[in-house]
């Protein structure tokens, strides 16, 4: 059975860009029988950038009942922590011996943070690439469902298991990403995508009605209408093709018209997200108040993915010779 991995660090709680996509093509491939999916909360990955511990700690959990609410099954998927599986540090290790400091350094996701954290411009953020390939890699991977900012990390991820698999003739596959529809989700502030460093960019999976549509009313419109859609006025329509298909064609008429009342728009768009957050929202609680079932579900996950995990070492070491 083909494998499939992916992961999302601990940042905080999942927002809508995160759902869309990432988490719906997790679901997607949980619940085609043709694969067996592995889904981690990357919290080693937070630690290459400046974080606070405590909040590390909280946000590890976060991402874990999120996942679980949107209706990851640890039933069809092995759910689990990077970091309760030494083999991923292990492997990154061997990993970056097939990576030069040169292609590392040209990655725009590695300059970007360079510029946003100067003084921590640090081996562990250069070996962020690494790391991830090790993620992939150690489960023999072959399916990532990630967003497309994510596509040159796995550039670099196939590179390294093409070079590994001629130096120690090993049989990593070269992963592939799984995209989903409507994976880009602009970002609310009308420039850019939706992310988490961006304060105001975003709607969490946990925002109540009120939010959603006080969120949704804050997107910059301009006043008058007709003409071409700019900014904030294409990122609603653009959520409105997303979660409300059967409109897009009044409000299209509306706009074109130049009859739009852009709050009627903005409430059709915030009823519409909220419609599907809902039962997530729902899920989420009952997960909550059972804390020691998610303790169970995070332990058994992270034993299963050792199991894996051991067996790829065990081969990696003995084909470099460390054995
Ligand atoms: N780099 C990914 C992101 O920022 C998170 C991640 C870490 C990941 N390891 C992974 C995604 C392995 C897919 C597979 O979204």
């Amino acid at each position: 059975m083909k494998r499939v991995l992916s992961g999302i660090r601990a940042t905080g709680r999942l927002h809508l860009g995160n759902y869309l996509g990432a988490v719906k093509g997790m679901l997607e491939l949980q619940n085609s029988s043709d694969y067996e999916t592995f889904y981690m909360v990357a919290d080693v990955h937070t630690i290459t950038t400046p974080y606070n511990i405590e909040e590390l700690r909280k946000n590890r959990r976060e991402v874990i009942l999120d996942y679980l609410a949107t209706g990851l099954d640890p039933a069809k998927s092995v759910i689990f922590q990077q970091s309760e599986v030494n083999e991923h540090l292990e492997l990154a290790f061997y990993l970056s011996s097939v990576t030069t400091i040169a292609k590392m350094q040209h990655l725009p996701t590695f300059k970007e943070k360079v510029k946003q954290y100067p003084d921590h411009a640090t081996l562990a953020l250069l070996n962020y690439p690494a790391l991830m390939a090790a993620d992939i890699l150690l489960y023999k991977a072959e399916l990532v469902p990630v967003g497309i900012d994510q596509e040159p990390h796995l550039e670099i991820a196939r590179e390294i298991a093409r070079r590994f698999n001629q130096d120690y003739s090993t049989d990593f596959p070269e992963p592939q990403r799984f995209k989903t529809t409507g994976e880009y989700i602009p970002s609310l502030t009308g420039e850019g995508k939706m992310s988490k460093s961006v304060e105001g960019s975003y709607i969490n999976l946990t925002d109540d009605l009120g939010t959603v549509r006080k969120k949704v009313r804050s997107i910059p419109t301009a006043t008058t209408a007709g003409g071409e859609k700019t900014g904030g006025i294409k990122v609603l329509f653009d959520l409105l093709s997303l979660f409300d298909k059967e409109n897009v064609n009044k409000f299209d008429e509306e706009f074109n018209a130049g009859t739009l009342q852009f709050v009627a728009l903005k409430d059709a768009v915030a009823e519409a997200i909220f419609a599907e957050l809902k039962p997530m929202q729902e899920k989420r609680k009952e997960f909550d108040n059972n804390p020691e079932l998610v303790d169970r579900i995070i332990s058994e996950g992270n034993e299963k993915a050792r199991k894996v995990a051991e067996q790829t070492i065990d081969e990696v070491r003995q084909k470099m010779g460390l054995k």
